[in-house]
């Protein structure tokens, strides 16, 4: 069953209670991200984990493997979830990653690792060396981070059945960039329906927007819940 998670994309502790609190029931999973997590920090981890409700905390790790590795270990002894390191951090880095949330148990974080940035194009890989097309450094990156431990991949809605595919049916692919069918897309380029994200293998929606700003934000929520037969 896919789960729905809400991006607490908002600048204060305060205000992202707030949304916890209105959403109450109809949303149990939501994303930290790094400007909420500069202002407020790891309290505001623990003060959405008070109402009882699971983190994703989406800093993106990408540094030495002894960094991460205790990066991780602050990151599961907050009781996050899941978490996102960036795959071009490297093998050892992933594994480092991986095995610092595995001594975490039942309870571990999960890890999951974006490929490349959904803000560059072609142009951009070729400015940081990299020859090859987008689509298969993102799939390289995918096997890369899932084949040293990482449980899965951050993709948007259009990479999802081939990376399904390459991944296997354990991996869990954690996806950005969905609008409930009809609404405003915004900035978002790559969209896709949360029918049709689930129905292409997506375990985990990420949705910010069109929660956040609708008229009944609740109600908005439980429709797109319904949407993923969640
Ligand atoms: O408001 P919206 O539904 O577009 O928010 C989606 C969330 O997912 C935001 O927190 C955004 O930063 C994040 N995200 C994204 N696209 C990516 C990666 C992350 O929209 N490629």
């Amino acid at each position: 069953m896919a789960e729905l998670i809400v991006a607490l994309d908002v600048s204060t502790a305060a205000e992202a209670e707030a949304v916890v609190a209105r959403l109450g029931s109809a949303v149990s999973f939501y994303k930290i991200g790094l400007e909420l997590f500069a202002a407020a920090g790891p309290e505001v981890v623990a003060r959405v984990k008070k109402h009882g409700k699971h983190v994703f905390l989406d800093l993106k790790l990408h540094d030495i493997p002894r960094t991460v590795e205790r990066a991780v270990k602050s990151c599961g002894a907050l009781g996050v979830d899941l978490l996102t390191i960036h795959s071009a951090g490297g093998k050892a880095m992933i594994r480092a990653a991986a095995d610092a949330a595995a001594t975490f148990g039942a309870n571990r974080p999960r890890v999951v690792a974006v490929t490349c940035l959904t803000s560059l194009d072609q142009a951009d890989l070729a400015d940081i060396g990299v020859t090859r097309a987008m689509v298969e450094q993102v799939a390289a990156l995918g096997s890369l981070a899932v084949g040293n431990g990482a449980d899965g991949i951050v993709c948007s809605p259009q990479e999802v059945v081939a990376m399904r595919r390459r991944l296997g049916p354990q991996a869990l692919l954690v996806t950005p960039g969905v609008r409930p069918a009809g609404a405003d897309v915004g900035d978002q380029k790559r969209v896709a329906t949360p029918a049709q994200a689930v129905r292409d293998g997506a375990t985990h929606l990420v949705v910010g927007r069109p929660i956040l700003e609708a008229t009944d934000p609740r109600a908005a929520a439980a429709a797109i819940r319904a949407e993923m037969g969640a």
